[in-house]
């Protein structure tokens, strides 16, 4: 896996200057080695090279010689910052030229190094001039009530195919007040979120690896625990940037909107390659369903829409599968099972699923829902008579029995 960067410190003041540095941006701190320009020749020769890297020359008489060495095992576009004694303008002008993003002069700053370091990646950050990146997919998780399980989803979800499809993924938790995808793999959620809202233009690498929580090399998290008396801007404009400038820096965007926050719901469902509904099987759960998917397909038609159905910790729903088909028009893509003690258990241990409920059905199905996306599996199991297959349009039979009183009053209503 490629790391983001790594800073070889010859001495321990420069050491402690690149570990202070990390710090401040949130990189990972084990990322900073003791060794000079020919320690970091002899690692990076083995390994990927990182994306940015700062090489102490020590005391090196000869520093291009060194650099030119390790520019022989360092891939293109590698940016290198290089920390020296030597303070001679005809030298720095030497390795400006042999293609060095910048040459600082010891004793270093962790302020020093993040300025250098900032204005080396962020030129790629935007994807310069002809170098069209590819773009996120962005997957659209929405609870059709409050409490269905829409953060375990999208949290195991995320981590899933992070840890075992390796997809680079960003987890977009998008309640800043009351979010909790981050406390769920007992990660502090900081104020990634609120920051991004406040000037999502911002957006960068750079932003990236300073405001998002690393879970893993693989898994980034944009979220908040916004103080309650703090106003934090909503707006769809904000929100559809935020996710517009993210879709750079990951292979997968994984958003989940707060429930009930039609704003945030809307503009993150523009935004969506992909919508995953997660619902429980009740009455108000169908309405809702239906009512979601409709608005899906006004705003996003075309996307694609998969419903899941999660009995959560409810021992018996009011409904059954093949009713809520029936009633909803929509197949039921992946049915998620009741477990509590897997799931409270992980949750107790602030872990995913694999880690903290291994054997738990549940991550069974969200494995299911995972190769759905991206494994080539089919969605939709067939259950029921007369529903869609698996992309959330209306093809039910509204004939069908639904029940009495307000549950056969949503006849007629489904998906369209
Ligand atoms: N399949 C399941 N089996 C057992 N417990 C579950 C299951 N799914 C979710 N839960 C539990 O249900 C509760 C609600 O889950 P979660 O926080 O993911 O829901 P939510 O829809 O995001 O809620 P909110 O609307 O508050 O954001 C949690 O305690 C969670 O552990
Ligand atoms: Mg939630």
């Amino acid at each position: 896996m490629k790391k983001s960067y790594m800073g070889f410190a010859a001495d321990s003041e420069t050491r402690a200057a690149l570990e202070q540095f990390a710090r401040d941006l949130y990189l990972p701190e084990e990322d900073v080695v003791d060794g000079d320009a020919g320690a970091a020749l002899e690692m990076l020769s083995d390994m990927p090279t990182p994306e940015c890297i700062f090489v102490d020359l020590g005391h090196s008489s000869s520093p291009l010689d060194e650099l030119d060495k390790l520019a022989g095992v360092c891939d293109p576009g590698t940016q290198v910052i290089a920390v020296g004694t030597v303070n001679d303008i005809s030298v720095f002008r030497d390795m400006l030229d042999a293609g060095i993003a910048d040459y600082l002069l010891k004793p270093v700053t962790p302020d020093r190094l993040k300025q250098a370091y900032e204005k080396a990646i962020a030129p790629t950050s935007h994807g310069g001039e002809g170098s069209a990146k590819a773009l996120a997919d962005v997957i659209v998780v929405v609870g059709t009530r409050g409490g269905v399980g829409t953060s375990m989803v999208s949290t195991n979800v995320a981590w899933i195919l992070a840890h075992e499809n390796k997809k680079k993924v960003g987890l977009v938790d998008l309640d800043p007040y009351f979010g909790n995808t981050a406390t769920l793999l007992n990660l502090e959620p900081g104020r990634g979120l609120s920051e991004a809202l406040d000037e999502p233009d911002r957006i960068d690498n750079v932003f990236v690896d300073r405001t998002m929580i690393k879970e893993h090399e693989n898994l980034m998290i944009l979220a908040a625990e916004e103080a309650m008396q703090n106003e934090v801007p909503m707006d769809a404009a904000s929100i559809e940037t935020v996710i517009e400038k993210l879709r750079e820096n990951f292979q997968v965007l994984i958003v989940e909107p707060p429930h009930g926050n039609m704003q945030a719901v809307k503009a993150a469902i523009r935004m969506a390659t992909h919508i995953v509904f997660v619902t429980n099987y009740s009455v108000v759960g169908m309405r809702d369903m239906i009512r979601l998917s409709g608005l899906a397909n006004q705003l996003a038609a075309g996307t694609r829409q998969i419903v899941l159905a999660n009995q959560g910790t409810a021992g018996k729903s009011d409904v059954n599968a093949k009713d809520f088909e029936s009633v909803t028009g929509l197949a039921v893509d992946v049915e998620i099972p009741s477990d509590v003690r897997g799931v409270a258990g992980a949750l107790n241990a602030g872990a995913a699923l694999p880690v903290g409920a291994p054997k738990s059905p549940v991550l069974k199905t969200l494995r299911k829902l995972c190769s759905t996306l991206y494994g080539g599996a089919k969605p939709g199991k067939s259950k029921g008579k007369g529903k869609g297959k698996g992309k959330g349009k209306g093809k039910g039979k509204s004939e069908d029995k639904g029940g009495g009183g307000f549950f056969s009053s949503l006849l007629g209503k489904k998906a369209s």
